[in-house]
């Protein structure tokens, strides 16, 4: 089995992950069923994946919640859970983000008893708080991997400046932020940055939102409550500009007998700049196939060809 090592820590895992904003995820996408949710973490773990990557923020602790029911028959040692934190509901209802030590330190504690675990692989400052100096909130994180509550120390939605901020000390292991082959602005001097101070990437949106499977078409259309509606890269002229150079796969997932959506996943796993690869999923079926693209292997010339055709 294919595993890789996240940043300084002690975490390993397969370069294949979940995505689970789609598991208990009801703030964000209409539609789902918690019943769902499980089947697609379970199909996810029986097919060789093994990190979720999952927030408190996907459904306000209800996706950490079914994962923490999901996992109860597996081995905890063989399954590396990484989650977000920082934000919080206001006595108003309002959503605020807080990355104050004694926030996150709370917010790991309820992260682990939705979870019900004692330890997390990976906790993600989930957004910057525009307040607190970066560097603070990565100082707590590090007293909570040294009292072995977390195991690695994760990032998300930083400028590279941020990121520079919060690495102050070296403490940082991972970095979460959006990348697929049609936003690339990490390969600038972020990914400079993280391989000089040895900090795994794992890119989010990694299909695009499902662009980068090679299902759509210039006429489909999404209805205004799901979140392609307004994303612009379902807007035109970029809608078909990026079906027409995702459609220029199609003969080589042909010959490895895979999907476009395989194929751009193994991409992603040959990538030497990124660790772990986390696409989400609705339906296990989704989880099921996607998990596939663990055996697919491109050789140099189909890797650069793949890169190419995706701009
Ligand atoms: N750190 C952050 O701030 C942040 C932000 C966003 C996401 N994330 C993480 O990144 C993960 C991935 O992002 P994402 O799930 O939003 O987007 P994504 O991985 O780019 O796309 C996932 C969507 O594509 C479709 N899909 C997946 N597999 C498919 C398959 N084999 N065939 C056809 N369609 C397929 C499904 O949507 P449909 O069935 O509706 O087409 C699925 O929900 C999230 O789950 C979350 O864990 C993190």
């Amino acid at each position: 089995m294919q595993t890789v090592k996240i940043g300084k820590s002690d975490v390993t895992t397969t370069p294949l992950g979940l995505g689970t904003n789609a598991v208990g995820g009801h703030n964000l996408f209409p539609h789902l069923h918690d019943e769902t949710g499980i089947k697609i973490v379970k199909t996810a773990l029986d097919n060789g994946i093994t990190l979720l990557d999952t927030a408190y923020a996907y459904g306000l602790g209800r996706s950490e919640e079914l994962i923490g029911q999901a996992i109860k028959d597996y081995d905890r040692s063989k399954i590396q859970i990484a989650t977000k934190g920082g934000q919080k509901v206001t006595d108003q209802g309002d959503m605020v983000v807080d990355d104050s030590p004694a926030h996150l330190k709370q917010a790991v504690a309820e992260s682990l008893k939705r979870l019900q675990t004692d330890y997390l692989d990976i906790f993600y400052i989930h957004f910057p708080d525009g307040k607190t100096p970066l560097y603070e909130s990565v100082a707590a994180l590090q007293e909570l991997k040294e009292a072995g509550k977390i195991k690695a120390i994760g990032v998300s939605n930083l400028s590279i400046d941020q990121l520079r901020e919060a690495n102050r000390d070296g403490y940082v292991d991972v970095d979460e932020e959006q990348y697929n082959p049609f936003a690339r602005d990490a390969e600038k001097e972020r990914f400079a940055y993280l391989q000089e101070n040895q900090i795994s990437f794992v890119p989010f949106f990694p299909l695009a939102s499902g662009l980068l499977t090679g299902k759509y078409s210039k006429k489909t259309t999404f209805a205004e409550d799901d979140i392609r509606h307004d994303d612009p890269n379902f807007q035109e002229p970029r809608f078909s500009q990026i079906i027409k150079a995702v459609e220029t796969l199609r003969p080589m997932a042909k010959a490895h007998d895979a999907t476009i959506a395989q194929l751009v996943l193994a991409w992603y796993i040959k990538n030497p700049n990124i660790s772990v690869v986390i696409p989400g999923a609705k339906h296990p079926d989704q989880a099921l196939s996607n998990a596939k693209a663990l055996n697919i292997k491109l050789t140099d010339e189909e890797y650069k060809a793949i890169d190419a055709n995706l701009r």
